[in-house]
C-alpha cells in the first residue's frame, strides 16, 4: 500500500462521514444495478462524465506523461478508479488543491485501484501520471519496425480492459464520457485518436482532439506515427503508413457504399467521420472499432478486395458496440453476435445472398469446433467472466452461436419484423450501455409472443450450454460442392481444378482437409496451386496449418517469416498450438524467441502461456 500518510488522512474523514454514505448507499441502490467483475470502479456513486486530456507522448523513454482532468457527477464523496501499471503523481480538484488518496494494487490482469477523498464541492479532478513498464495496451515501434522506416509508431488496444494501463479511469463499458485531447508527439509524426482527426501533419508535433458523443473507456485510442491520409468519400477515408496508403485505398473503395447499406438497415451513423488507419503487422487483432477510426491489420490487404468483411465488420460496431453498449464483458455477445450479424448483412447487400450463406457456414464450422472442444460452461452466450480475464471471451461463441441466435430469431418472425426491430433497438438504446437482461426485455416486449419466446427456446440459447436443436443451419452450395471435392481429392490424390473460385472458396477446402492431409498430399497441392506463396493472409494461415499437420517442411520459412512479423492473434496462436500438438515444440520455441520483439503485449502474453 502506497501514501500511508494519505490513508490515514483518509480513514479519518472517512469515519466522520459514516452517515452521510450510508444515505448515499440508499440513493444508489434505486439508481444503478449493474455489477461489473472486471473494474473496480462504484458504478453506483460518483461517476466521470468528460475528459479533458493532456499528454506527451516521449518515444525515447516509452513512456506517456499526462494530465487527466475528469469531470465528475457527484453522488458520494470516495470515487474509485481502475488504473495497472501508472504513476500517479498528483491529483487535484478544480482549484489546485491537492486530494487525499490511496492506491491498491490488486493482480496483473484487473490491475488495481485508486480511490479519492472527494467532498461535494469538487466537480473536476485533475490527474497527473505517467506511464511504466510495458504497459499492456501499448505497443512501441522502432523505426526499423516500420515500414518507411523514417518515424516510430505507437498505438494502443483498450479492449476489454486495458484502458487502465495508459488512463486512470472508470474501466467499465457501462461508464461513458466525452473528452477532449491535447497531443504533443516528435513533429514529422502524426496523431490519431478515437475522436475527430486531423488530416495533415502540424509542423509543432501538437495535435487536438475531440470526442463529442459519449464513449467507454474501451474505445479509447491513439497512434502516433508516419501516417498519411486518403480520402475515399466526403466522410471516409485510409490513414497508413506512405508506403502502404495506394493499395490500402484500392483495398477499402467500397467502404462508402458499405455504410450506406448499413445506414438503410439500421439507421444514420451517427460517428460524424469514418476513417480507417492501417496499423503495422503487429496489430493483434483484426481491427478494432475505435469510432470515427477503425484499426485495422495490414494482413487484409489481399490485393483482390477478398478479405473486406472485417471493415464491414468493424463499422457495424457503429451501431451494434459502440452506439448500444454491453455493460459488462458477461454481455459481450451483445457486441460481436450482433456485429456478425450486421456484418453478413452488408456483405449480403453488397455481394449477394450466395455470399452471405457463404460467410454463415464458415462461422457455423468454427461455432461446431468450439462446441466440441470448451468446457460446457464456456459455452453460455451470457458469459460467467468473473475472475477470468475478459479476453478469453473473445471467441466462437460471443460471435457465432450469437449471430446463431439471432438469425434464428430472424427466421422465426420473417425479416422485415427482425430489422424493423433491429432499428427500433438501436433509436431505443443509442448512446447507452446495456445488460443481456436488458436486450432480452426489450426483445419480449417488442418482438417476441409468449409462445414464440418458448418455441425458440430463448432462455436456453442465453443461459445454457451448446447450442439448441431448433439452430438455424445455413446452407451454400457452393460450399457443399466443396465438400465433395475434398472428399474426392482425399481418394483420388488428384488435385481439383478450380477455376473461377474465390478466396473464401479455398479457405473453406483447406479448412476441410485439416487432419485429413499427408506430406504427399500437401506437396501436390503446392504444386497445383502455390499456396505456399499465397498472398492471401487468411488463406496462408490455414494453408500452413496444414503444413506444420503434414511436416511439410519446404514451408517452414514462409512459416517462420509470417510468425515472425505477423502479430495477428487469430493467425498465430493456433499456429503455435499446432506445432506444439505435433512434437515441434522446440521449433516453435525458436520462432516464439525471434519474434517476440515484434509483439504487441497482448499477442505476447497469449503466446508465452503456452510455454509455461
Ligand atoms: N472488438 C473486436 C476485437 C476485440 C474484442 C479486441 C475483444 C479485444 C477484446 C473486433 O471488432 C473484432 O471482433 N475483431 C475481429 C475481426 C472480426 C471480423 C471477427 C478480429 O480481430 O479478428
Ligand atoms: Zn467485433
Amino acid at each position: 500500500m502506497k501514501n500511508m500518510q494519505l490513508y490515514a488522512a483518509l480513514m479519518v474523514i472517512l469515519c466522520s462521514h459514516y452517515s452521510c454514505i450510508n444515505a448515499d448507499k440508499n440513493k444508489r441502490s434505486q439508481m444503478n444495478t449493474i455489477e461489473d467483475p472486471h473494474s473496480f470502479a462504484d458504478l453506483s456513486g460518483t461517476r466521470l462524465t468528460h475528459l479533458e486530456w493532456d499528454a506527451v507522448i516521449d518515444f525515447d523513454h516509452r513512456k506517456i506523461k499526462a494530465r487527466a482532468q475528469w469531470t465528475l457527477d457527484y453522488v458520494k464523496d470516495t470515487l474509485i478508479l481502475d488504473e495497472n501499471g501508472l504513476r500517479i503523481l498528483s491529483i487535484k480538484d478544480q482549484d489546485g488543491h491537492l486530494l487525499p488518496f490511496e492506491e491498491h494494487e490488486v493482480d496483473s490482469v484487473r490491475g488495481g485501484w485508486i480511490k479519492v477523498l472527494l467532498q461535494p464541492k469538487v466537480q473536476k479532478i485533475e490527474i497527473e501520471y505517467e506511464t511504466m513498464d510495458r504497459p499492456a495496451a501499448l505497443q512501441w515501434l522502432e523505426v526499423s519496425q516500420t515500414m518507411g522506416r523514417r518515424y516510430p509508431i505507437l498505438f494502443t488496444q483498450s479492449q476489454a480492459i486495458l484502458a487502465r494501463s495508459w488512463l486512470p479511469c472508470m474501466d467499465s463499458p457501462s461508464i461513458r464520457f466525452t473528452y477532449n485531447a491535447r497531443v504533443k508527439v516528435p513533429p514529422g509524426s502524426l496523431a490519431l485518436m478515437s475522436a475527430s482527426n486531423p488530416q495533415q501533419k502540424s509542423p509543432d508535433g501538437v495535435y487536438s482532439f475531440s470526442m463529442t458523443q459519449p464513449i467507454p473507456s474501451y474505445l479509447m485510442a491513439l497512434a502516433v506515427g508516419d501516417f498519411e491520409f486518403r480520402a475515399i468519400s466526403e466522410r471516409t477515408g485510409i490513414y497508413a503508413e506512405p508506403e502502404m496508403v495506394y493499395s490500402a485505398h484500392y483495398e477499402f473503395a467500397e467502404v462508402e457504399r458499405m455504410i450506406q447499406a448499413a445506414e438503410n438497415l439500421y439507421g444514420s451513423y451517427l460517428w460524424d467521420r469514418y476513417d480507417l488507419l492501417v496499423l503495422p503487422p503487429s496489430f493483434p487483432f483484426g481491427g478494432m472499432e475505435n469510432p470515427r477510426l477503425t484499426f485495422v491489420t495490414p494482413t487484409i490487404l489481399a490485393g483482390d478486395r477478398s478479405l473486406v468483411s472485417l471493415v464491414a465488420h468493424e463499422l457495424a460496431h457503429s451501431w451494434s458496440g459502440n452506439l448500444v453498449t454491453n455493460a459488462t464483458w458477461n454481455d459481450f455477445w451483445l457486441n460481436e453476435g450482433f456485429t456478425v450479424y450486421i456484418e453478413l448483412r452488408i456483405m449480403e447487400q453488397l455481394y449477394g445472398r450466395e455470399f452471405h450463406e457463404m460467410l454463415a457456414q464458415l462461422s457455423f464450422t468454427k461455432l461446431e469446433e468450439a462446441l466440441r472442444t470448451l468446457p460446457a460452461d464456456q459455452t453460455l452466450l451470457k458469459a460467467r467472466l468473473e475472475g477470468k480475464n475478459p479476453d478469453d471471451a473473445v471467441g466462437p461463441i460471443a460471435y457465432d452461436k450469437g449471430y446463431f441466435f439471432l438469425r434464428t430469431v430472424e427466421r422465426k418472425v420473417g425479416r422485415k419484423a427482425f430489422d424493423e426491430f433491429l432499428k427500433n433497438y438501436f433509436e431505443t438504446f443509442k448512446f447507452q450501455s446495456i445488460t443481456t437482461e436488458d436486450f432480452l426485455k426489450f426483445l419480449r416486449k417488442n418482438l417476441l409472443k409468449k409462445r414464440e419466446w418458448e418455441e425458440l427456446e430463448v432462455d436456453r440459447w442465453i443461459y445454457e450450454p451448446g447450442l439448441p436443436e431448433n439452430v438455424f443451419r445455413p446452407s451454400s452450395t457452393r460450399f457443399s460442392m466443396i465438400e465433395g471435392i475434398c472428399a474426392s481429392f482425399i481418394t483420388t490424390k488428384r488435385p481439383p481444378i478450380t477455376k473461377n473460385w474465390s478466396a473464401h472458396e479455398y479457405i473453406y477446402f483447406l479448412q476441410n482437409l485439416r487432419g485429413r492431409v499427408d506430406y504427399n498430399m500437401v506437396h501436390l497441392l503446392d504444386s497445383a496451386f502455390d499456396f505456399t506463396k499465397s498472398r492471401n493472409s487468411e488463406i496462408l494461415a490455414v494453408w500452413l496449418l496444414l503444413c506444420i499437420e503434414a511436416k511439410y517442411t519446404p514451408a517452414y520459412k514462409t512459416l517462420e517469416a509470417f510468425m515472425t512479423t505477423t502479430g495477428r492473434r487469430k493467425f498465430i496462436i493456433p499456429l503455435y498450438q499446432e506445432l506444439i500438438k505435433q512434437n515441434q515444440k522446440n521449433q516453435a520455441k525458436e520462432i516464439f524467441l525471434k519474434a517476440q520483439n515484434n509483439y504487441h503485449p497482448i499477442t505476447y502474453n497469449s503466446v508465452a502461456v503456452l510455454f509455461d
